[in-house]
């Protein structure tokens, strides 16, 4: 089958995660990229899409003439991904949806809760397809994780532990030419939440997804440590979920010797489950009584949910890009069955997951605002 046509919103020359969705989109094979509007200049745009040796009629200037372009081409895109700052994200996906193209986009969903809600009716109104890259679900063994607490093998839930803490930002790096320090400290581009819209999502949503409990309310304390930076760059959570289980979260930007140190750890009244980012291919369970477990990725008794996610055997690190190609492969499998007409299930982080992200920052900043009194998403 042809592979899909890829355009990409974002993502130019000196970008960061716009080069890992490019490697992602290709380890399967299912996707080609074909067209671009990569900056926020149309300079820089048409520039990054030659160095990407993209054809020079499908280098955009911005993003809208691409749209209207492409969608009137016989051979234009059927996908985009969106991977530009936070505040692109609603313009750019409402361009897409309203004319049917697929939409990939990278998380948070918007800079704004408003934004979120209309990217929701936009993309609910349209045909095409839309996937946040919340990238972390996209791991064996946190699928396994997911799988494991679904059947019971930890129990009813009681406490979720869950932290992301980062130390790039312990100076103010924003304050010396680091472009992606510079619009995620700008409260305009990122939106109300720093280090928690950032970071602290993808930790919210990893909890969520693994031990699918419903967040009932928060208390949230957000700081700033380093002097004169705008929106938080540390946060406190603690987090009460529908049914009784207590949770906290911490995610952090000025914590020095941390690099991404996504660490989910959930207890029931039968066992415990730990999972950590730096290292995926590993989960430790501990049924209640008895000695700790390590499961592997694609290894021995494990379960479908790892085993489909798993690209090579055991022993051999998978990692960000295979858990970041899962979510590709699998946008895949679903613009192949939208092509007929129907939608498979799919474990795929949708719009809907997007905005609980962008009301989950919300209640954090209304939170911290109000002395870390407890709200209501
Ligand atoms: N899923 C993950 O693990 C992960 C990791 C990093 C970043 N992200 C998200 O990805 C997005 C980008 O982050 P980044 O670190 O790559 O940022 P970045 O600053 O490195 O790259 C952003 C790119 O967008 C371009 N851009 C800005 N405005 C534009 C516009 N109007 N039209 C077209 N392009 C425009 C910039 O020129 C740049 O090329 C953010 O939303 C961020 O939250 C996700």
């Amino acid at each position: 089958m042809a592979p899909i046509r890829l355009g990409m919103i974002g993502g130019g020359n000196d970008a960061f995660i716009g080069g890992v969705h490019r490697i992602a989109s290709r380890i399967d094979g299912r996707f080609q990229l074909v067209a671009g509007a990569l900056s926020s200049t149309a300079e820089k745009s048409k520039a990054s899409g030659a160095a990407l040796g993209l054809a020079e009629d499908r280098c955009y200037g911005d993003f809208t003439e691409m749209a209207k372009r492409e969608a009137r081409l016989k051979e234009g895109v059927e996908a985009v991904a969106i991977v530009t700052p936070n505040h692109v994200h609603y313009p750019a996906a409402r361009e897409f949806l309203k004319r049917g193209i697929h939409v990939i986009c990278d998380k948070p969903l918007t800079s704004t809760l408003a934004d979120a809600k209309k990217l929701v009716a936009a993309a609910e109104k349209s045909d095409a397809l839309f996937v946040l890259t919340h990238n972390y679900t996209g791991y064996p063994m946190v699928r396994q994780a997911r799988e494991m607490v679904r059947q019971g093998d930890i129990g009813t839930i009681r406490v979720v532990q869950v932290e992301y803490p980062q130390d790039w930002l312990t100076d103010a790096v924003e304050a010396d030419g680091s472009k992606q320090a510079e619009w995620r400290t700008d409260p305009e581009r990122s939106g109300a939440g720093g280090c928690v819209g950032d970071i602290g999502t993808h930790a919210y949503n990893l909890a969520r997804f693994v031990t699918g409990l419903q967040l009932d309310s928060l208390a949230a304390d957000l700081t700033s440590f380093v002097e004169g930076r705008r929106l938080d760059d540390n946060v406190h959570v603690m987090l009460r979920f529908e049914g009784g289980a207590k949770g906290m979260l911490w995610s952090s930007q000025v914590a020095p010797g941390n690099e991404n140190g996504l660490r989910l750890r959930v207890y029931g009244d039968k066992g415990g489950l730990e999972w950590a980012q730096e290292d995926p291919n590993y989960l430790w369970f501990t049924p209640h009584g008895e000695p700790k477990r390590l499961l592997t990725r694609n290894g021995a008794g494990g379960l479908e949910a790892n085993l489909s996610a798993s690209r090579i055997p055991p022993g051999h690190p998978e990692g960000y890009l295979e858990g970041f190609a899962n979510i590709y492969n699998e946008a895949a499998d679903l613009i192949v069955a939208a092509r007929e007409g129907k939608v498979p299930d799919h474990l795929l982080p949708t719009v809907r997951d997007g905005l609980e992200g962008v009301a989950f920052i919300d209640a954090c900043v209304r939170s911290s605002k109000r002395d870390a009194a407890w709200v209501r998403l």
